[in-house]
């Protein structure tokens, strides 16, 4: 029977840059380090080579083998065992194994893996605004098995697939397991199914043939119902030879059918459900990638406690562990490969393909996610007529994998709705951000309506919306780009009733749940964030955007007082902005008593005056509470403004005239939408950008070299904001159009 060894502590590990060691050799220095471990620390993004290694014992019983299973290595490696190459694996995200039996030594082992973060050309992703943090970021174990055994090398899942459905006809459950099994002698073997019903009763034990798939079917299931009632079954099974034991696994599953209908949104059990919640970056302050159980326990407690119906894991593979708390939860999940940018490379579509397969057999068996994601804004490089082909490669893929669920993919504003990019995945989403980048808040209803006019038969979602927030900073008078608390509260107050109320938008995804690492990114005050989370990196703060969200999705009753960081105010008067999931609040200072009544779980009181001593309100919905001082000042406090003097300005204001998007990006021109380094490399190119801009010249030369590789000038200046003009970047794109590209 397998034995399951962790293989997490005392790893010895060095950054290679000078070179990678001899893989067979022992490292003659080190930092002692336990799994999981990144290498990525705030100011020291490392970008390279590095190595990781552990001595281990290990004697097997003749006929037993041993693998080594990584949960995820960020983001290629190269395995060793005792000077032996074992493989490799390309992919930051996904679990894989690789079989050591024959190269096991009895005096002791010396285990290599080289690893590399670099973004290169051939490994998906090769862009996107969160770092690459570099390292065994997950969990490792031994495995040890009999001769024959589950195949823990089949894409890296458990060695049986296990494919749960609703039959349409019947309505019964129909569970289909499909082993994989290794092993040199592979007769006589049987397969044991037992089935556990939610509450932990034997339903159903049946056999089959190891070679083959075998169906169980569940007379009248127990639906997985999202947060309804997220009804798990536990499905074992067991490898016998006669009567020995060889190898068992042991899921979690759950039955339930949805569909997706472009006029009415998403249906699951056959019951409407407005997919409503947020999406999620893997990293936390301090671990970064390297999280572990507590640090998702504590992620999906703050989504239960804002009560979200779904979850965008974002952009990759997330750990099994993850995917198990939303079968638990009922959040309904999208899944995503790290596809962010295509290229021409024949070997990136095969990467993407290989951890798409990965995915799709590591996490089929559940009942949360609904979707796979096959690819978020590509087209921001340009919606290039030989993207198609390969898109719709990937896409046939997911459903050839995985016929019953739906696949999706996640658009940016500029490419435009009628385009190609549109018409591949089942359903559709967005990425927008009116009222941040460009345009204007309310334009996010026209952008919804124009969508479903054009597109009439394509579900649509929005995948990512959001603005950037430092809760340090306030305003009374908040403005697009001040970072303050109240444009975020004002932002998703004005943005999100305008999905709420469209019953063809299927679902919405707030952008993001957490702040999380982007180490290109310089905004609002912090360093190497981005910070449009409505809770911060840290998991300490919720922003006031927090509880506008819960006063719309929660049912767990609360009272909060809005703007309660905003405290010192030069005021004479003060309204105070409560949000709550109660219809009736009750606000008392001192004598003075309010009660107001609101649909919207958006309570604006009537003007208090304010006082240099504190103003204490206290603000109340029955047995629920809560209170704040205000006081009034002389002048406003600095400290809650960011010093910005493009303040009322979009972030990224320029261009968004989509009239003439050919004429200022040509493809057979130079423009500030080529990759920086494309520019760097041409003399007229650089000559024309120091002349006109010389501080854009600067963000090239002083950008890493894998910025320069994968950000457009266009995307640099998106983060770097000070030192030019829009004009300037004007003119520079004018002179940029006149050089031709040979
Ligand atoms: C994009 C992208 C995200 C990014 C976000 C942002 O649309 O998909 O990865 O973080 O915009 O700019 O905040």
């Amino acid at each position: 029977m397998k034995t399951i060894r962790p293989l997490n502590e005392d790893w010895l590990f060095a950054k290679c840059e000078n070179g990678k060691p001899d893989p067979g050799l022992p490292l003659k220095s080190g930092e002692t380090v336990t799994l999981p471990h990144t290498w990525y620390q705030d100011g020291n993004h490392y970008e390279g080579d590095a190595v990781y290694q552990k001595q281990f014992r290990l004697s097997l019983q003749p006929g037993q083998r041993a693998f080594l299973r990584l949960d995820g290595v960020d983001k290629a490696c190269e395995i060793y065992l005792n000077g032996v190459r074992l493989g490799s694996h390309e992919g930051g995200y996904t679990r894989f194994a690789l079989e050591m039996t024959d190269h096991l030594t009895p005096a002791g082992n010396l285990l290599t893996v080289l690893v590399n973060n670099e973004r290169g050309t051939s490994v998906s992703p090769l862009s996107g605004d969160f770092t690459l943090f570099g390292g065994i970021t997950r969990r490792a174990e031994l495995l040890i098995t009999e001769s024959a055994c589950f195949d823990p090398c089949y894409w890296g899942a458990e060695g049986v697939l296990f494919r749960p459905r609703v039959d349409p006809e019947t309505g019964e459950g129909l569970l289909r397991a499909e082993p994989h099994v290794s092993g040199k002698n592979l007769t006589d073997l049987t397969i044991r199914y037992s089935l556990l019903d939610p509450d932990g009763g034997l339903i159903l034990e049946t056999e089959g043939k190891a070679d083959q798939a075998t169906e169980l079917r569940i007379p009248s299931p127990r639906l997985w119902d999202g947060k309804r009632d997220p009804a798990l079954y536990t499905v074992r099974a067991e490898l016998v030879r006669g009567n020995a034991l060889l190898d068992a696994v042991c899921l979690r599953t759950g039955f339930r059918s949805f569909r997706v209908d472009p006029d009415q949104g998403f249906f699951l059990n056959g019951k409407h459900l407005k997919l409503h919640g947020v999406a999620k970056h893997q990293d936390t302050a301090e671990v970064f990638s390297a999280a572990s159980e507590a640090d998702w326990q504590r992620d999906l407690a703050l989504i239960r406690e804002i009560g979200a119906n779904t979850l965008r894991l974002s952009h990759y593979p997330h750990p099994t562990r993850v995917y198990d708390l939303c079968d638990e939860m009922g959040l309904v999940v999208w899944a995503e490969i790290p596809m962010l940018k295509l290229n021409q490379n024949d070997a990136l579509l095969e990467n993407a393909k290989n951890q798409l397969t990965e995915m799709i057999c590591q996490q089929m068996h559940h009942p949360a996610i609904c979707f796979w994601g096959i690819q978020n804004e590509v087209g921001i490089f340009g919606q290039k007529p030989w993207m198609e082909p390969r898109l719709r490669e990937l896409n046939g893929l997911a459903h050839q994998l995985d016929p019953s669920r739906l696949t999706t993919s996640a658009n940016e504003k500029s490419t435009p709705q009628e385009n190609f990019l549109n018409q591949i995945t089942d359903i559709q989403a967005y990425n927008i951000y009116f009222g941040w980048y460009y345009g204007h808040m309310a334009d996010h209803a026209t952008f919804l309506d124009d969508f479903h006019r054009i597109n009439p038969t394509r579900p649509l979602g929005i995948s990512e919306y959001g603005v950037d927030t430092n809760p340090a900073f306030h305003s009374a008078d908040p403005k697009v780009n001040d970072y303050t608390e109240e444009y975020q509260a004002l932002y998703h107050e004005t943005v999100y009733p305008f999905m709420a109320e469209r019953d063809f938008i299927w679902g919405s995804y707030v952008w993001n749940m957490f702040d999380f690492v982007s180490a290109i990114r310089n905004a609002g005050g912090v360093q190497a964030r981005n910070i449009k989370g409505l809770v911060t990196h840290d998991r300490r703060t919720r922003k006031d955007a927090f509880y506008y969200y819960k006063a719309q999705w929660s049912d767990e009753p609360f009272v909060r007082i809005a703007e309660k960081r905003f405290a010192r105010r030069a005021a004479e008067t003060i309204s105070i902005k409560a949000y709550s999931n109660q219809k009736e609040l009750t606000l008392r200072c001192g004598e003075l008593s309010q009660t107001l009544q609101s649909d919207n779980g958006v309570f604006h009181f009537a003007p208090l005056p304010l006082s240099e001593e504190g103003t204490r309100v206290t603000v109340s919905a029955g047995e629920w509470s809560d209170s704040a001082v205000f006081t009034r000042v002389e002048e406003p406090d600095p400290a809650y403004i960011f010093v910005d003097t493009d303040a009322g300005l979009n972030v990224r204001n320029w261009f968004v005239d989509e009239q003439e998007e050919a004429r200022l990006f040509p493809e057979d021109a130079y423009s500030i939408r080529d990759m920086m380094q494309d520019l760097e490399a041409n003399p007229k190119a650089m000559e024309a950008i120091d002349r006109i801009a010389p501080s854009l010249g600067i963000i090239i030369r002083s950008s890493v070299e894998e910025e320069r590789g994968s950000f457009t000038l266009e995307q640099a200046l998106h983060y770097v904001k000070k030192g030019w003009t829009e004009e300037q970047v004007k003119t520079v794109n004018d002179a940029l159009i006149q050089i031709p590209k040979k």
